[in-house]
């Protein structure tokens, strides 16, 4: 069974959706999306070997929006420190996915403390080049202008794989749609506004997992290959055929790798 927890944070209320038993691990959705992204892997066998964590991030989710105009990834990291420490007196196995992923390394940077180990799924470390920036501002403009539903058939476009099935398309699309306005604009203004992490994936003290789709076209195989690198302690694994999506579109690949790491 998957119970749902509201946790005070940072003067908001943080959703949490928690399965399983064993040591606690957390679960961080991409961009602009929710815990519900983790489903299949909250509902694998991962939830024999640990406590499973699924957060949604300030605005997402069952998380509602607390007002702000922009989501820097250390406001969300802050909240998710909050949340760690109300709910584990031990260092967690954090996973996080593309926007997720950069809300895991502002972690693993500033509160290593809370951490076993790390998994950055499908995430890059670098800024955005100026055309990423343009396509985030235009992104602001059809979501205020035209609204949601555009939005997400833009987004589909690039978020998984051309062989994925309508069923992983449609929930996708249901998140994009249900995520508040003022959410979707937040989350891309703290995007825009992140900071290069390379320096601090060298200095990265925990054995980390980095897992990219061979097809993803948002953050390509090559950003995980040179993420790996700088990490001191890294795996780095490829799932073919998938795109940027991977726990959704090869879900029992991707729970045997991060269960395999997790054993290690
Ligand atoms: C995500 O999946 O979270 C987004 O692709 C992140 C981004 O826009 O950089």
């Amino acid at each position: 069974m998957i119970e749902t927890r509201i946790i005070p944070a940072n003067g908001t209320n943080v959703a949490i959706h928690q399965t399983g038993s064993g040591p606690p691990a957390m679960l961080v959705h991409g961009f602009p999306l929710d815990h519900r992204m983790w489903t299949d892997v909250l509902r694998s066998d991962l939830a024999k070997q640990r406590t499973l964590y699924a957060i949604d991030l300030r605005g997402h989710g069952h998380s509602p929006w607390a007002g702000d105009e922009a989501h820097d990834m250390e406001v969300f990291a802050s909240d998710l420190a909050a949340v760690t420490r109300t709910l584990a007196d031990e260092p967690l196995d954090l996973v996080g996915l593309s926007m997720g992923g950069y809300v895991a390394m502002v972690m693993a940077e500033a509160y290593p403390e809370l951490l076993r180990s790390v998994t950055l799924a499908d995430c890059r470390a670098g800024t955005d080049v100026p055309a990423a920036k343009e396509a985030r501002l235009a992104s602001i403009e059809t979501v205020a202008t035209k609204g949601r539903h555009e939005l997400a058939l833009q987004m589909l476009t690039k978020l998984v794989a051309e062989d994925c099935s309508a069923t992983v398309r449609a929930r996708l699309q249901t998140m994009i749609e249900g995520t508040p306005i003022e959410t979707i604009i937040a989350d891309q203004r703290g995007m825009l506004a992140r900071k290069d992490r390379n320096a601090a994936l060298a200095k990265l003290s925990v054995p980390a997992l980095v897992v990219v789709g061979s097809l993803d076209l948002l953050s390509p195989p090559e950003e995980a290959e040179s993420m790996a690198q700088k990490i001191p302690d890294s795996e780095l694994q490829i799932i073919e055929g998938a795109g940027h999506m991977t726990p959704m579109e090869r879900p029992a690949q991707f729970c045997d790798l991060l269960g395999n790491f997790w054993k290690r």
